[in-house]
Parts: structure tokens; C-alpha cells; sequence
């Protein structure tokens, strides 16, 4: 588990930009009068998105005072929530899995790789690139060992996918989500072994197989 400390270094101030005060108001307007406090998640996470994917003390700030919240129970859901960076992260922050059916698939093989391309937990890379953090179970568990980078989850990682996976991501060419081999989702690895056909819609046009 994280420790949750906020940065050392704090910009001074920080503003919503129009499109994001524009989307925090359609949140709020679901809530009753009074109740605007609810949406405190969804602003921490817009000012989150706008902000680099962190969140400086100045922005819980903006949220507390947006929602007419004390500022102590906003920096509250802020520090316990570990979808909250509270410290910059790379362009790419990549949160590795590393939970039992991660490591039972391979994600120290991923972490020793971190280590030695990324360096140290939580430390940014000198281009700016790259941060990671070792996280538990991300709910993808069928395609251990995987790992999520910004919104997306990359998964069916070995050393060698991934490390290709980081230098397109480096290079701004583009990537593929979800499995690194190639399955749909998380169908078994190889292929289909059952419900391999099925019958044509109006049910009487005899099975057909779904195999290639
Ligand atoms: S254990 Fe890694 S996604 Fe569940």
C-alpha cells in the first residue's frame, strides 16, 4: 500500500478551464439543492484530468470551495482514494498490478523491468515520460499480468510486449489496448474450446461455426 503525502512542491494557484467548469457544472446540476457536496469525487477527478493527472493542494482548494465544503473534507477523499496523484506524475503514469494472479503470471518480471527502465517507484523519468506505481488488483485478472496507463489497461504483458509497449508510447506511435497477443478481451488463451457455434436467428438454420 501508498503511502499519501501531498507534493512538496505546490504551484501557487490553479483554475478551472471553462470545459472543465462546464462539465463539473452538468455533474453538480444532477444533485438536489444543498446536496452539491456528492460530486466531490467527480471535481477531484476533472481537476485531476486538467491538471496532468495530479492534484496540488490548490486545486482540492478549488473543488472545496466550488462545492462550499471545508477544505479538510475534500483533502480527506483526496489523500484516501489512491485514484488521486497527489504529486506529478509522467505523461504516461503506469500503475502495475501487482497482486497474486498478477505475480502468479509474471508482473515481477514487469515490476524488475519498471525498475530498471522507469527507476524507483513514484519518480518521474528526466524526459517526463514515465512514472509508475505497484497497485493491487485492478480487476483485470484474466489477462495477468497487466498494467493501466492513464485510462487504458494494457494486458497479456511479458517483458518483451511491454517493453515494445513503452517504446511506441515514447515515440507517440500508436498502441494497442487491452491484450499485448492479440485475444479478444478475455476470451481463452488459444482460441475458442467451447460455444464454438451457434444457430442463425430465426433458430432453425442449424449451427454455424463462430470459428475462423
Ligand atoms: S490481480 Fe492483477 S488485475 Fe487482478
Amino acid at each position: 500500500m501508498s503511502a499519501r503525502r501531498i507534493a512538496a512542491d505546490q504551484p501557487a494557484s490553479f483554475e478551472m478551464t471553462p470545459e472543465t467548469q462546464a462539465k463539473l457544472d452538468r455533474i453538480i446540476a444532477r444533485y438536489p439543492q444543498g446536496k452539491q457536496a456528492s460530486a466531490v469525487i467527480s471535481a477531484l477527478w476533472l481537476a485531476q484530468k486538467q491538471n496532468d493527472y495530479w492534484l496540488p493542494r490548490a486545486a482540492i482548494e478549488r473543488v472545496a470551495e466550488t462545492l462550499g465544503m471545508p477544505y479538510i473534507r475534500v483533502m480527506e477523499v483526496a489523500t484516501f482514494y489512491t485514484m488521486f496523484n497527489l504529486e506529478p506524475v509522467g505523461k504516461y503514469f503506469i500503475q502495475m498490478c501487482g497482486t497474486t494472479p498478477c505475480l502468479l503470471a509474471g508482473s515481477d518480471g514487469i515490476k524488475a523491468y519498471l525498475e530498471q527502465r522507469v527507476g524507483p517507484q513514484r519518480k518521474v523519468t528526466a524526459d517526463g515520460n514515465f512514472s509508475w506505481l505497484e497497485v493491487e488488483c485492478l480487476g483485470a485478472c484474466c489477462n495477468a499480468p497487466m498494467v493501466q496507463i492513464n485510462d487504458d489497461y494494457y494486458e497479456d504483458l511479458t517483458v518483451e510486449n511491454f517493453g515494445k509497449l513503452l517504446d511506441d508510447l515514447a515515440a507517440g506511435r500508436p498502441v494497442r489496448v487491452g491484450s499485448q497477443t492479440g485475444r479478444m478481451t478475455s476470451e481463452p488463451d488459444g482460441g475458442l474450446t467451447t460455444l464454438t457455434t451457434f444457430y442463425g436467428a430465426d433458430g432453425k438454420s442449424g449451427p454455424q461455426s463462430l470459428k475462423k
